[in-house]
């Protein structure tokens, strides 16, 4: 795993006002130019692991890559660390899945993990009426949506914390993540 910053790249730094933090707190979001290299189906479970060590309650965790290339992956790790028990699997015909999560590991106001999968082209409509947008920006939640490219607009203009991860297939074994 090979994990190495990326300060060199310009204009992803952001500061955006959260009116759920009280009005007045600006609070960091999204990208910060981290590169992560993962070689193995394990590995990207650990980088989710130490992902989810980052996480403080009320992210949306926009996940942008190929078919294959692990973001349910990806999720397994972020869902393990967070105390989900129950075992992850896409959510490509259910659309979305919410876990209770009892026992928090790390952080003790995360309850809730949300997984959507918004490959079949979801839309904000879609995402609405499957109860998706309610738990965005909730201060217990953590939702991770796996082809969410198109939701950083809507994160943005409602003023939610995201953070974006870009995966990319390097070959079989070997992805890339920049987040
Ligand atoms: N370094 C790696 N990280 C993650 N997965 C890997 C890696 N190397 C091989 N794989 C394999 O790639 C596949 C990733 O599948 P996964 O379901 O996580 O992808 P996905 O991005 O969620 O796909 P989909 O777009 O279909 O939802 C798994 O079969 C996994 O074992
Ligand atoms: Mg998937």
């Amino acid at each position: 795993m090979i994990m190495r910053d990326r300060g060199d790249c310009v204009a992803t730094r952001g500061f955006t006002r959260n009116d759920k933090l009280g009005g007045s707190a600006f609070v960091r979001v999204l990208f910060n130019n981290m590169k992560m290299i993962t070689n193995s189906t394990q590995e990207t479970i650990a980088f989710g692991k130490k992902f989810a060590k980052t996480l403080k309650g009320g992210e949306v965790v926009l996940l942008i890559g190929d078919l294959g290339s692990g973001k349910t992956t990806f999720v397994k790790g972020v869902a393990s660390e967070l105390g989900v028990k129950n075992t992850i699997t896409s959510p490509t015909f259910v659309l979305m899945k919410v876990y209770k999560i009892k026992n928090i590991k790390i952080k003790k106001n995360i309850k809730v993990l949300v997984h959507i999968d918004a490959y079949r082209g979801l839309d904000l409509n879609d995402l609405e009426n499957i109860g998706a947008l309610e738990y965005f920006g909730e201060h217990d939640t953590i939702c991770l949506v796996e082809w969410g490219g198109a939701l950083e607009d809507y994160c943005r203009k409602k003023k939610i914390i995201f953070k974006k991860i870009s995966i990319k297939n390097i070959n079989q074994k070997t992805r890339e993540f920049i987040y």
